[in-house]
């Protein structure tokens, strides 16, 4: 099973993209995880551009990868209560028409952040966006780690034990999921 984990966050010590690699160690067995690292050369979405024969920048990597993934994992700052534009402006361009790929594709999702909310705000923002695209958002566990700065560590590892232990459930759940949607 190949799940596509999708950091919103560019910064290099990102918690984010530290909790999505603690994901990739806690995977179950016969699934595994591949970081999508081009979220920065994804160029902002512009109507024209969709008609240019010149593709936009880093659109075709992001739909490939998205397409050809079982399901997808994305592990979200808050910024604003909501989720970051880079994000967002990834998701509008993977949306458009024709063939867009999140349609039925199985997705979980987490985040990371120093404040008492572990990004719950971005999550509910983002789930609303999954269910229009026809994505199929797992509704449960529900990943929200806050006070990062004190669950990972200088090694880029998340220490927190109930942490970890959301995220193991989070990802055996997404594994379940997606065998469920396959089969059905
Ligand atoms: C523009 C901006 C807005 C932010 N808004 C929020 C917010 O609404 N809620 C929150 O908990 N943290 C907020 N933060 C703090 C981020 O959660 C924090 O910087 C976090 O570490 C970002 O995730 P990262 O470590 O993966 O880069 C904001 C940060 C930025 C830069």
């Amino acid at each position: 099973m190949r799940i596509l984990g999708i950091s919103g966050s560019l910064r290099r010590d990102s918690y984010n993209t530290k909790l999505l690699r603690e994901a990739g160690r806690l995977l179950p067995p016969g699934a595994e995880l591949v970081e999508f690292d081009g979220l920065k050369a994804v160029a902002p979405y512009d109507a024209d551009d969709e008609a240019s024969p010149v593709p936009p920048r880093g659109v075709f990597e992001l739909r490939a990868a998205i397409a050809e993934a079982d399901a997808i994992l994305i592990a979200t700052p808050e910024y604003n209560h909501s989720i970051p534009g880079v994000l967002k402006n990834a998701i509008d361009w993977a949306s458009r028409p024709p063939d867009q790929p999140f349609r039925g594709k199985p997705v979980a999702m987490a985040g990371a952040s120093m404040g008492g909310f572990g990004t719950a705000r971005a999550q509910y923002h983002l789930r609303q966006t999954c269910v229009y695209l026809d994505m199929l958002p797992l509704n449960k566990p529900e990943v929200f780690v806050s006070a990062a700065h004190q669950k990972v560590d200088a090694e880029g590892r998340l220490t927190d034990e109930p942490s970890r232990t959301a995220l193991r459930a989070l990802l055996e759940a997404l594994s379940v999921w997606t065998r469920r949607l396959r089969s059905s």
